[in-house]
């Protein structure tokens, strides 16, 4: 505690402005946020800031299938994130987005300073080009058959069966992910910075301790097999910003995510008068520290800090890459209700309960954190409501009741919070290597002394004792400062119920040395309940909304994009028209033994009735179907099936993963009209 006042800026991961926030994202917000909270509890000047990350395909494509323009759709997820944030306790000192002037700039000046400096080379690649849409196509908008195994529908890059990589004009009959159509080989030229030419700065500062051993040990792999060179350049159409002195090249969204951290920091030194060279030249003594999830440590440990060698800024201090979030051992599922939207879960349940259970599983390591949702309700019951806050309710009901809420002018036993306090040391030291888990272990084994302090003193039978009064006094005020010592350690991960613990107390708790005295001989607040318990119907509630909103966010162009058939070779008119198409009254329904797919129906053409088999038993209760209008193929030539004769076939569309939806006519049409 004795340390000199430290300035530390934090960031996380700027998130995609194309999307909701999610509980993976929040897990990484809540370990920055704690660590910002902790920092400041130990008096340094610490800042946490960050923004959108709102350039690159995703979000153009976004916006054009929601018929908004990117600025709109950006300015939209800005404001909903930024309440998410606010609702969960983030204490960000800025939110910016890499959309903004100063952004622009500061991209600029570093693209400047690298390409005078010799870093920045220009060649021609060959990249797969959708002559449809009229634009390149990034790896992931392009599916095809994995030229290794011959898994059909995988991304340009990689392969989800075999894992193997390639480049996406290795993949067998490629198509856009954005129109359908198979894209064409094309040349264009790019902007490369020569990696390489960082390779021994880059290995000084891996040694300085920026890394975790797990991910210093994978850089090692990445300097064995070669550094490659970086492409920073995309063609248009992009939505990001333009490179200075070309007409149709923008900088990838991976140049300007990062700097977007210096620019939301700038925002902040703008408007609270700090001084930017000081925090940003090289050399600087300010503390820089990055938290991202594993899978973006490239970016973080070779591509940044070579931009910013590059071109004259300091590096960060560390990087802390964690693993990702499972929920109940999996991988966060859109069918199974667990891919749980920040939004969602604030719907029903309490930030805390979240931080605290993140705060109980996070260590210092890369491993993945698994939400298991049982195991959440019972631990956080038994921790923070059972254990901790139980001990200021056990003891304030005789504090008000008899003692008009004055705590008493000594503690009966200094030395048991002498040992609390002395604790701060150790449980620093978790905080500050970021094993918030280690730290969580000490401060509830105190948690569990308190409590059999008071369980052994006894002061609800010792209250109806005559001459105990002064007894019950001393132990209730000693159990309410043990309280209060365990809320100060806990404060940076459960900030809403601090805050309500500090209205109980009259003092604020965001300061780890104001434990040094304890509360004696001053007026307490009436308690009232902290927090409550976690009522486990609540979880089934999160479950269920969970799954509805994804149905709703299905058609949002996302990494799970689905991949359009490719439509049909032309026809002429006189080719159509012969396709006779005829509203049909759906009479009877049935399934059809022995057959898992298909639907018996019986048809009303107006004038005569067909029996006509369809695959739709997936998507619809046959008895659901009946007295519903749809659309036929009238002249199709009738087919012979295994369970009988089909005569003709009903319209319907179909995604090709299962979704299958019949087409009806609109109110009035009758049975019999000719469809054109
Ligand atoms: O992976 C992602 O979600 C990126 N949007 C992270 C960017 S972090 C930084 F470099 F800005
Ligand atoms: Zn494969």
């Amino acid at each position: 505690m004795s340390e000199s006042r430290r300035q530390i800026l934090l960031t996380s991961a700027l998130p995609y402005a194309n999307g909701d926030m999610h509980l993976g994202h929040m897990l990484e917000y809540i370990q920055t946020d704690i660590w910002a909270r902790f920092q400041r509890a130990q008096g340094h000047e610490c800042y946490f800031a960050w923004a959108d990350d709102a350039h690159g395909t995703p979000v153009m494509l976004r916006a054009r299938s929601e018929g908004i323009s990117p600025e709109q759709l950006i300015a939209r997820m800005n404001e909903e994130h930024k309440i998410d944030f606010r609702d969960f306790g983030i204490s960000y000192d800025n939110y910016s987005s890499t959309h903004t002037d100063i952004n622009r700039e500061l991209v600029e000046l570093i693209y400047q300073r690298l390409d005078e400096a010799g870093y920045i080379e220009r060649r021609n690649i060959k990249q797969l080009y959708d002559e449809q849409e009229g634009m390149f196509l990034p790896d992931r908008f392009i599916r095809g058959t994995c030229p290794k195994c011959g898994t059909e529908d995988q991304y340009g890059d990689s392969c989800e069966s075999c894992g193997s990589t390639y480049a996406p004009t290795d993949l067998i009959n490629p198509r856009s992910a954005v129109s359908g159509s198979v894209p064409v080989v094309r040349e264009s030229e790019h902007y490369f910075v020569r990696l390489s030419a960082f390779e021994g700065v880059l290995k000084t500062w891996m040694s300085s301790g920026a890394l975790q051993p797990e991910i210093a040990n994978k850089i090692q792999e990445w300097f064995t097999d070669g550094l490659r060179d970086w492409d920073i350049s995309r063609d248009v159409p992009y939505f990001g910003f333009r490179i200075p002195g070309t007409e149709d090249k923008y900088f990838y969204v991976w140049v300007d995510a990062p700097v977007g951290y210096i620019a939301s920091f700038k925002e902040l030194c703008n408007r609270a008068g700090l001084d930017f060279d000081h925090w940003w030249k090289p050399g600087s003594a300010t503390e820089l520290y990055h938290f991202i999830g594993k899978d973006i440590v490239y970016f973080h440990t070779l591509f940044w800090p070579a931009m910013l060698m590059g071109s004259g800024f300091r590096t960060p201090t560390a990087v802390f890459a964690h693993g990702f979030l499972t929920v109940d051992g999996a991988k966060m599922s859109k069918s199974r209700g667990t891919f749980i939207r920040a939004r969602t879960y604030l719907d029903h349940l309490e930030p805390d309960y979240l931080r605290y259970y993140f705060a109980a599983k996070l260590g210092p390591g890369t491993g993945d954190i698994d939400l298991n949702l049982g195991d959440f309700v019972q631990r956080v019951n038994a921790d923070v409501v059972g254990k901790v806050v139980n001990i200021a309710s056990r003891c304030a009901v005789f504090i008000q009741r008899s003692f008009n809420n004055k705590l008493a002018a000594s503690l009966p036993d200094p030395a048991l919070y002498g040992s609390f306090v002395t604790q701060r040391t150790a449980i620093a030291a978790e905080f500050e290597g970021r094993n918030f888990q280690a730290a969580m272990r000490l401060i509830m084994a105190l948690a569990d002394e308190a409590n059999r302090y008071i369980d052994e003193a006894k002061p609800w039978q010792r209250i109806k004792q005559e001459g105990e009064l002064t007894a019950v006094h001393g132990i209730c005020t000693q159990g309410i400062n043990l309280f209060r010592v365990l809320m100060t350690y806990l404060a940076p991960v459960l900030p809403f119920t601090a805050e309500r613990a500090a209205m109980f107390l009259g003092r604020e708790l965001n300061d780890w040395k104001a434990i040094d005295q304890p509360l004696l001989d001053c007026e307490i607040r009436s308690f009232t309940p902290l927090l409550t318990r976690v009522d486990p119907l609540k979880i089934e509630a999160i479950i269920e909304d969970s799954r509805e909103a994804m149905k709703a966010l299905e058609p949002a162009i996302s990494e799970s994009t689905k991949v359009l058939e490719p439509l049909a070779e032309e026809i002429g008119i006189d080719t159509f028209s012969k396709v006779d198409l005829r509203v049909a009254l759906i009479r009877n329904a049935e399934a059809v033994a022995g057959a898992d797919k298909l639907v018996k129906l019986t048809l009303d053409l107006g004038n005569e009735t067909r029996t006509v088999f369809a695959g739709i038993k997936s998507a619809y209760e046959p008895a659901d179907l009946v007295g519903r209008m749809t659309v036929m193929v009238a002249n199709l030539k009738p087919r012979k099936m295994r369970f009988g004769m089909s005569e003709g076939m009903v319209l319907a569309a179909s995604d090709g993963s299962g979704g299958v939806f019949i087409l009806s006519p609109d109110s009035g049409a009758t049975p019999g009209m000719r469809v054109t």
